[in-house]
């Protein structure tokens, strides 16, 4: 595959990187995507009545069971290329920030240490009523969702549920990446969902090339923009290989 000289250069030189991901990185580890039209999660399933707050609370059994569902598909999942070359680019470049929309932990897996996760994590629970992480509950096929041991609450997955408020430090630091890097990488995302659409943005505004990777956007390179068609886990293995050929 080939790429954008100009785009090399500049990851050559960049002292600081920052990436947002988006489903699409997940996508070739066989992780649906949400807004594809036939196969996409939000094509199957209706988000209002699994990853909402008042879908939660309609039917909270049926929430839980799905995010087990999930978790389960996201634990039989393996990183693809596209995050190990994610983890590797993190290696070569002196500041590089990964931010991610994905909750389902596999940069961390791939070996990505500096992982901002806007919208939570699949593998952790939280309690419904207090908000504090939980490790260990009783399980019983009467009590779906299982309890808080503390306070007997309904347990919850710790992802960001529409209509929720985005965890504020996280979010906080992701605009600082963006505003302090040289190079942009928006990778797998639609862009729908904010901060997602906002982040390149500022980080256009506060001088950064910016170059966008995913399957909607048509080929289109003009420095400092880059809007790039291709599947993440052959583009970002070609770039690192590109920027440091062994
Ligand atoms: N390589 C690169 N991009 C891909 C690939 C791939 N192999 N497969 C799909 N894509 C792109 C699609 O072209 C699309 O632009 O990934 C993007 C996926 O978009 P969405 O399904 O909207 O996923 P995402 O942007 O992560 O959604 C954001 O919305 O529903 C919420 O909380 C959910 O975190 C999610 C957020």
């Amino acid at each position: 595959m080939k790429i954008d000289h100009r785009l090399v250069k500049i990851l050559q030189h960049a002292q600081s990187v920052t990436v947002l991901t988006g489903a699409g990185v997940s996508a070739e580890s066989g992780i649906p995507t949400f807004r594809d039209a036939q196969t996409g999660m939000w094509a199957t399933f209706n988000p209002e009545e699994l990853a909402s707050p008042e879908g939660f609370q309609r039917n909270p059994r049926l929430v839980w069971e799905w995010y087990a569902w999930r978790r389960e598909l996201v634990q039989q999942a393996q990183p693809n290329p596209g995050h190990v070359a994610l983890a590797e680019l993190e290696r070569r470049v002196p500041r590089f920030t990964l931010i991610t929309q994905n909750v389902d932990g596999l940069h961390q897996r791939a070996g990505s240490q500096n992982v901002i996760e806007l919208h939570g994590n699949i593998g952790r629970v939280t309690c419904s009523a207090e908000g504090t992480q939980v490790h260990e509950w009783a399980t019983s096929d009467d009590t779906v969702p299982p309890r808080c041991p503390n306070c007997g609450a309904f347990l919850r997955p710790d992802v960001v549920w529409f209509g929720e408020m985005l965890p504020r430090e996280a979010l906080q630091a992701a605009w600082a990446a963006a505003e302090m890097c040289d190079l942009f990488l928006s990778v797998g995302t639609s862009g729908v969902v904010e901060p997602a659409a906002s982040l390149p943005r500022a980080a256009r505004h506060a001088g950064a090339t910016v170059a966008v990777i995913n399957l909607d956007v048509p080929e289109q390179n003009q420095p400092p923009l880059f809007s790039i068609h291709a599947r993440s886990g052959e583009w970002l293995p070609a770039l690192v290989r590109a920027a440091w050929p062994t």
